[in-house]
């Protein structure tokens, strides 16, 4: 027996040694990675194509894959022997959906689709603003002359200022003769200004619509400023490769060192889908200033580094329900790194946010005569019954 070949997969970015000769399918399984293969390995579906990137393995012809794909690297994993080291793309977990929508599509024209319920009033604000130059009659510092200026032009009297903002102010104002854009964010503590920089025609300012679930994360890309979506993508869950269902997920989070790595894995997956969005769209990731993100109660424990223990423990109590803002940066999110990032409140334990931002959605909570379903079929299934007046929710393990 020859020593050990090692086989990395992608996207997980995960390794597992093998013995020369194993068959591939065998150290997909052995990476304990939620791999299908319908036929049993027989060679007969086709769906256990993968594209060999690195290395060379030896494959045995099969009616399920045409020359011409085996000519570009692809070969079926169970007629596949492990010859080398090598590594493989799983092309199962590459992303499902990316599209740009065209500009013409605004909010309005969907908004039965995506909330006939409230206004489009984002959270962040772009607001330009002439700041008048220093005297000697008038030596004003100058965070006090931006505030001025927005306090005349909004009526905004008092606002919090991120540090790094402060760092670069002095410049900022300076550099395009007083023109300069502020970005403001509205959260339960009042204004905070998120970003200062010299006016430029043309910069966007941009927002992340996000749903985190157990199997799949989707985002939408949007202009804050117009409400117009600019694009959206989605993916397989980089977690998956740690555990299929929640419970499995809260258990192997067990572990301090796991958690965190859950919770990477989950904002590789995001920021992999912004990179595809914002490249698609023509923005800048610094564009990014806010994002609402949604899922089950464990998804967003995952998502924020929290340990999601008790929420399988008698009497299932999660660390939270309502998550606090918090910077992107703090999160790893590839973004500004002052976006605030603010999730949809959870109802309890396995009911989620993800319920509560679908219901917001919908016109349920608007009916008073009839009486609706709604269900969220996700690998975590929700259903909530009732209308404007009275709704009753419950999940399980789908
Ligand atoms: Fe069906 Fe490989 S598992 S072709």
């Amino acid at each position: 027996m020859g020593k050990n070949l090692q086989v990395h997969f992608l996207p997980f970015e995960s390794s597992v040694p093998v013995a020369p000769g194993s068959i591939l399918l065998d150290a997909i399984r052995k990476a304990g990675l939620p791999f299908k293969s319908a036929c049993g390995g027989n060679g007969t579906c086709g769906e256990c194509v993968v594209q060999v990137l690195n290395g060379r393995g030896r494959s045995r012809p099969s009616a399920a894959l045409s020359d011409d794909l085996a000519g570009q690297g692809y070969a079926l994993a169970c007629r596949t022997e492990v010859t080398d080291n090598l590594t493989v793309e799983l092309p199962q977990f590459q992303e499902i959906s990316i599209k740009a929508l065209p500009e013409s599509k605004s909010i309005e024209e969907n908004q039965d689709k995506i909330s006939a319920v409230f206004e489009v009033n984002p959270a962040v604000k772009r607001v330009g603003l002439t700041i008048t130059q220093p005297t000697l009659e008038d030596p004003a510092g100058d965070l006090e002359r931006v505030r001025r200026a927005l306090l005349k032009k909004t009526g905004i009297q008092e606002v919090n200022w991120e540090y790094s903002v402060l760092r670069n102010l002095a410049e900022s104002v300076r550099a395009k003769n007083g023109g300069i854009d502020t970005v403001l964010f509205k959260g339960k503590q009042g204004w905070t200004v998120l970003d200062v920089e010299p006016h430029r025609a043309g910069k966007r300012t941009c927002g992340l619509a996000c749903d985190v679930g157990t199997t799949t994360v989707a985002l939408y890309l949007v202009d804050l400023v117009t409400g117009k979506i600019l694009g959206a993508a989605s993916s397989y869950n980089q977690q998956l490769k740690c555990g299929e269902d929640v419970i499995s997920r809260i258990n192997y989070a067990a572990d301090p060192a796991r958690l965190e790595e859950f919770q990477k894995l989950v904002v590789s997956t995001i920021n992999h889908l912004i990179a595809k969005a914002v490249k698609d769209a023509g923005v800048s990731p610094s564009d990014l200033y806010y994002g609402s993100f949604a899922g089950n109660t464990t998804m967003i424990h995952l998502f924020m580094g929290l340990p999601p223990r008790y929420i399988r423990e008698e009497p299932y109590v999660p660390t939270l329900n309502e998550v606090p803002q918090v910077a992107a940066r703090e999160l790893g999110l590839a973004m500004n790194p002052q976006a605030r990032v603010q999730c949809a409140p959870a109802v309890g334990s396995y009911v989620g946010g993800d319920i509560t931002a679908g219901l917001l959605a919908t016109p349920i909570l608007r009916e008073s005569s009839k009486i609706s379903l709604f269900i969220d079929a996700g690998t975590n299934g929700e259903l909530v019954v009732g209308n404007k007046d009275w709704l009753v929710t419950c999940a399980c393990s789908a």
